[in-house]
């Protein structure tokens, strides 16, 4: 069991987050509680900009916002002086919501909508991503309705196998996204992309997937995009100044997982493109990377009470908690692994392999398997670590839970940056056609 951030044991032998205990926060806030620690989202921010944005020259970091995004969180990424990505038009309006400044933000996303292209040319996002040919056309013919110059990247599948789950790799072949490199598809994209009048071709994207430890992964990367560009100004004359190489670096889940610094994927990132550019006597591009999870992942916590245990002698002890698959879908769509502690039993030595289960109608609905923990009891409080990313982003209403609230915490200091969700807020947009209403019965 590894802690994160500002993680520690206190003297009641409780998980304090950001100097706040977790008993005190799940009898203030209710469980489940997302609690997220806003002095380790901040060091994270810096060791990125210190990494790549000083530690190597003309670099961007953007946060990839999917991961975790609220109100809060946008205006923590713009005091770390990050960009965003955002993927649809509820991220963008949350982004503009909070005042952040468009010409920071990135618009990605496979299949947007004119809606969306029209809210990005409108308010004059800093970068579009093209992810195929009918975005492009679409495109161009906005920014010509609208009379505008738009900005753009093309989205490239550089064709890498990254070592990681299979629902999100993203840079091989068989990919929905982007153009392909290896079959002409993306010359051919660029061909038409410079010929449009109101697309400023500013670049290259790609992403080769997330969750990944070998650096390897990301010097192969580099490699292909630059030798990609390269051949692009050979073919062309047209010269490509800006590559954004996309998020995907790993972090710590679970024993077995083993990220490497920050610090050592910017100098992987740095030499590979000092070489590939040296290789092919290509003047170095601006770099940006997009990190989401490796920002906010073990920044993340989720705080949950046991209820009901049921154990089956010989075979497994079920603990049960009041959340679940709704609020952290990853193991069942991943197999994703997480640790957890007794909150309010932090020091007590773990003596008995238990699995924790939630509370939806589905066998499938496990958090953990087998792990192990001290003689748990129902009322105890679990805290489960590195769920900052994709876990309040991928929550559901699934069986008609409300989704946990979030905390944002500090320096002794609990916000609540998102409310807990209440029943009513569950019928917030149902409607009940008049016929369907009841009728109330005559009296006799
Ligand atoms: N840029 C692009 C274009 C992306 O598609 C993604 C993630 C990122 C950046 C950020 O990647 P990160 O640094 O977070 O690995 N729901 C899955 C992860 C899906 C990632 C989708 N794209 C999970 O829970 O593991």
């Amino acid at each position: 069991m590894r802690l994160h951030g500002t993680q520690v044991i206190n003297q009641q032998g409780h998980l304090e987050i950001g100097g706040c205990d977790t008993v005190e926060l799940a009898s203030q806030f209710g469980t489940p509680l997302y609690i997220m620690d806003e002095t380790h989202i901040r060091d994270i921010c810096r060791q990125y900009h210190s990494s790549f944005v000083k530690g190597m020259e003309n670099t961007e970091v953007i946060y990839a916002s999917k991961a975790f995004l609220t109100l809060a969180m946008c205006r923590i990424i713009e005091e770390e002086s990050l960009g965003l990505d955002v993927v649809s038009g509820g991220e963008l309006y949350t982004a503009l919501q909070a005042d952040f400044a468009p010409e920071h933000i990135c618009f990605h996303g496979n299949n947007k909508s004119r809606e969306e292209l029209l809210m990005a040319i409108n308010v004059g996002v800093g970068r579009i991503v093209i992810d195929n040919f009918y975005e492009m056309s679409l495109l161009n013919d906005l920014a010509k309705e609208m009379n505008q110059q738009v900005n753009v990247l093309l989205r490239i599948t550089p064709g890498i196998e990254a070592h990681t789950h299979e629902y999100i790799q993203t840079g091989q072949i068989d990919s929905k996204f982007g153009f392909t490199l290896s079959n002409g598809t993306a010359d051919q994209a660029l061909d038409l992309a410079f010929c449009y009048s109101n697309l400023e071709v500013k670049g290259l994207h790609a992403h080769i997937g997330s969750q990944i430890f070998e650096l390897d992964s990301f010097r192969h990367e580099v490699q292909i995009m630059i030798k990609y560009m390269a051949d692009t100004h050979v073919r062309t004359s047209c010269l490509l100044k800006e590559l954004n190489l996309g998020g995907g670096f790993g972090i710590y889940y679970a024993s077995g997982d083993e990220p490497a610094k920050i610090s050592d994927y910017a100098e992987t990132v740095k030499v590979a493109l000092e070489e590939a550019c040296q290789c092919k006597n290509f003047p170095c591009p601006k770099i940006v990377i997009e990190p989401g999870r490796s920002i906010v992942g073990t920044a993340g916590t989720t705080l949950y009470t046991i209820g009901s245990i049921k154990e089956i002698p010989g075979i497994r002890k079920y603990v049960a908690v009041d959340g679940g698959m709704a609020d952290n879908p990853r193991p069942s769509l991943y197999q994703a692994r997480y640790e957890s502690i007794l909150a309010n039993r932090s020091n007590e030595e773990a003596t008995e392999s238990v699995s924790i289960t939630g509370k939806c109608c589905e066998s499938g609905d496990m958090l953990i398997w087998d792990i192990y923990l001290p003689k748990v009891n129902s009322g105890d409080l679990l805290a489960v670590t590195s769920t900052g990313a994709y876990n309040y982003s991928m929550s559901s209403n699934y069986n008609r839970l409300t989704r946990p609230g979030v905390v944002l915490v500090k320096d002794g200091q609990a916000d609540v940056i998102v409310k807990r969700e209440t029943h009513s807020d569950l019928l917030r947009n149902d409607v009940l056609p008049e016929r369907l209403k009841p009728v109330k019965m005559a009296s006799p």
